[in-house]
């Protein structure tokens, strides 16, 4: 039973109805108002049901509702009880009386506590269970597609995409196939995301067209996401006024540019009427921005801010901003200081409807970074968190490498110590419902969670079938922070696989999370060493070059040398970033000692034989750890072998997956070669355990 009205319920009840086909059943949909239901457990009809997703307005509901609801109201206690207590995207659920109830204030919250149903499975309906509220910890939780419209002559279709073309745009159009669109909206709505993105925030010549004269294309596409309470938002060009209404300037102080940003915004609501806002990459890697006009970000961001506020949008202001022109034989620039020197001053400057997207590390999505000292630095300001799920530096999607634990260190990270909040908090996560603790929260509410997208027009949706796990868990952990990274693949395992296994599903299980649990760390542990990052190729990014970038403008060194390996970014002999986090962090980092190892030349520029924690040297340890990760991905690739023709994952898929798992290998024995050779070659330190090395 279905009781209550508008698009968002009519999904709920679509979903219902296709379930029912599927498993058996029937669901009937009733609009409020109806009388007939109060005292049995069925409808109007009389009939009864065991399963009813109703909003609290629609009353009068069923006795069982109503059970529920007075229960779930005792239990928050007085002062809770009244209004609307479960929250915009909340549900709460029960059983009772052999009949599984899904309270929801909101439709929202409905159709969240449909794609709970499923993941719940036949437990569902087992025993009774008191009322549980949920509700997401972020507002929100969203995918930035770097996907272009025409096709980039370097890029492509999509930026850093390893799942084929874009599912919105090809060659310049829109690619028309809007029940993909419609399929990806249902998806991600089951993972918990509620807003995206749809072009890359590189804004080229014909995207920066999708803000006027292609609206209707934006338009279309949020058209098929809206029955899934998911909102479009745009990434924008900061010269929009400029390329596009002709104006002699994009300065963001200029009356004629606010009156242009204002009434282009007008134009767009007047459209999508739900728009979510707009994305900005300003003064980055070529991007224009307010710096041309010698204004600050805070002025920038602000001019667009107070064009959407009437309307309720929010602009993501990215603090990706660095100098990409450097010159790498100025050892005093430091990238990693960048977006903190640019931004914290800032703090207090902007509206309330800007949030500052910062990426999770202060460079650039690698397998490992500390947690970006901006992220603590602007009290007064909304912060959302930038996650890679795309995996430019993480296996490109032809490596298995499940990020949930990486993310799930981050957002647990607490910058101030013990005492203080983590960067879940700081990023808005309330804890409530689903566990985690109560100390802390973003005084301005918090901008949420970003995720750039792994998905394309690809059959598996990420290219790597696996991958799929990524995209699943930024959705969870977005909604629950404090999940554990094991219990999420155990869901996308249950939901992805276990329908159409006919194998044994407890060993699929066991397979997967032998294959999958540790395969971050794996990763990083046939790259690049101890957090010194990049040592990729320039350009696409994809397998070993110790020395791609040490000589280029970039920013991203290593600074090996005979001696020794490393970044000094010590406030006493280095570039002083240490300075930018709080205590403790700011003494941890900067002590040579008690610096984590997995960081150490992050912060460090030390010699080969230093000793970590481990009791191991620098130098052991690479070799270590080079040999040790490929003889894994071997492993990974038998524990595969095993499920062949049980029947526990498709044919096609399992062939898929085993080419990737050949080019993984492949791969990372390319990476365990070129990086111990270059160290022995550098060090002349050979490998205690006489090991071949090329
Ligand atoms: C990385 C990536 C770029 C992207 C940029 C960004 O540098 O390689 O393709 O544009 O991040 O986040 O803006």
């Amino acid at each position: 039973l279905v009781r209550g009205d508008g698009p968002l319920v009519d999904t709920v009840g679509e979903e219902v109805a296709r379930a029912c086909a599927r498993y058996g059943g029937g669901v009937r949909h009733s609009a409020p108002g109806g009388t007939g239901d109060r005292d049995t457990h069925g409808d109007r009809t009389g009939e009864p049901f065991d399963l009813v997703f109703a909003l609290s307005a629609a009353g009068p509901l069923p006795a069982v509702v109503e059970t529920v609801q007075a229960e779930f109201r005792r239990r928050r206690g007085p002062g809770e009880s009244g209004g609307r207590a479960i929250g915009d995207e909340g549900f709460v659920i029960a059983r009772h009386d052999g009949v599984t109830v899904v309270l929801a204030d909101e439709a929202a919250g409905l159709l969240h506590g449909l794609f709970h149903v499923v993941r719940l499975g036949e437990t569902a309906f087992g025993a009774a269970r008191p009322p549980e509220h949920h509700r997401p910890a972020m507002p929100r939780r969203m995918l930035d597609h770097w996907d272009h419209v025409d096709v980039h002559p370097v890029m492509g279709q999509v930026e850093r995409g390893y799942a084929g073309g874009s599912i919105f745009w090809r060659d310049g159009a829109p690619r028309g196939d809007l029940g993909r669109v419609r399929a990806y909206g249902r998806l991600l709505a089951a993972c918990g995301v509620n807003a995206i993105t749809v072009n890359n925030v590189n804004v080229h010549a014909t995207e920066a067209h999708l803000l006027t004269d292609r609206l209707g294309d934006v338009a279309a596409i949020a058209g098929e996401l809206r029955p899934y309470g998911i909102r479009v938002h745009l990434s924008v060009g900061f010269a929009s006024p400029v390329v596009l209404g002709g104006l002699p300037t994009a300065d963001p102080l200029d009356e004629d540019v606010r009156t242009w940003w204002a009434g282009t915004t007008e134009r767009v609501y007047e459209t999508i009427p739900d728009f979510g806002g707009y994305v900005v990459k300003a003064d980055s890697e070529g991007q224009p921005g307010p710096f041309a006009y010698g204004r600050d970000h805070a002025d920038g961001a602000n001019a667009l801010a107070d064009a959407l506020a009437p309307f309720g949008g929010v602009v993501h202001w990215r603090a990706f901003v660095y100098d990409h022109r450097q010159d790498w034989r100025d050892r005093s620039t430091d990238r990693a200081r960048a977006a903190y020197d640019h931004f914290a001053r800032l703090d207090g400057r902007f509206r309330d409807n800007v949030v500052i997207q910062v990426k999770h590390g202060p460079i650039d999505f690698q397998v490992r970074e500390p947690v970006s000292p901006v992220v603590a630095a602007m009290p007064a300001t909304r912060v959302a968190v930038e996650l890679q799920v795309t995996q430019e530096y993480t296996g490109q999607q032809r490596h298995v490498c499940y990020l949930a634990p990486m993310w799930s260190e981050v957002l647990g990270f607490r910058p101030w110590g013990h005492a203080g909040p983590t960067v879940a908090h700081l990023a808005g996560a309330v804890a409530d419902g689903e566990g985690g603790e109560h100390d802390g929260r973003a005084p301005g509410g918090g901008g949420g969670l970003v995720g750039v997208s792994n998905v394309g027009d690809d059959a598996y949706w990420t290219g790597h079938p696996l991958a799929q796990a990524n995209l699943y868990a930024f959705g969870r952990l977005a909604w629950a922070p404090w999940t554990d990274p094991a219990e999420i693949l155990d869901e996308w395992i249950d939901l992805t696989f276990v329908p159409v296994a006919t194998g044994d599903p407890e060993g699929l299980r066991r397979t997967l999370h032998a294959m999958m649990d540790d395969s971050w760390r794996t990763y990083e542990s046939y790259t690049a060493p101890l957090g010194v990052g990049f040592m990729v190729r320039p350009g696409h990014h994809y397998g070993p070059d110790v020395d791609g970038y040490e000589y280029t403008p970039w920013g991203t060194y290593h600074f090996a040398d005979r001696d020794g390996v490393g970044v000094d970014r010590t406030r006493a002999t280095g570039t002083g970033f240490t300075g930018q986090y709080p205590p403790p962090w700011s003494e941890v980092y900067e002590s040579l000692e008690r610096c984590p190892d997995e960081l150490l030349l992050f912060f460090h520029h030390v010699p080969y034989g230093h000793v970590l924690h481990s009791g191991s040297t620098v130098i052991q340890h690479i070799y270590d750890t080079h040999f040790a990760g490929v003889e894994r991905v071997a492993e990974l690739r038998s524990l595969w072998e095993t499920l062949a023709g049980t029947g526990s994952v498709p044919a096609a898929l399992h062939a898929r997956v085993t080419d990737l798992l050949d080019e993984q290998l492949r791969c990372a024995r390319e990476w365990r070669d070129q990086i111990n050779a270059y160290f022995l070659r550098k060090s002349g330190v050979p490998d205690v355990h006489g090991r071949r090395i090329p």
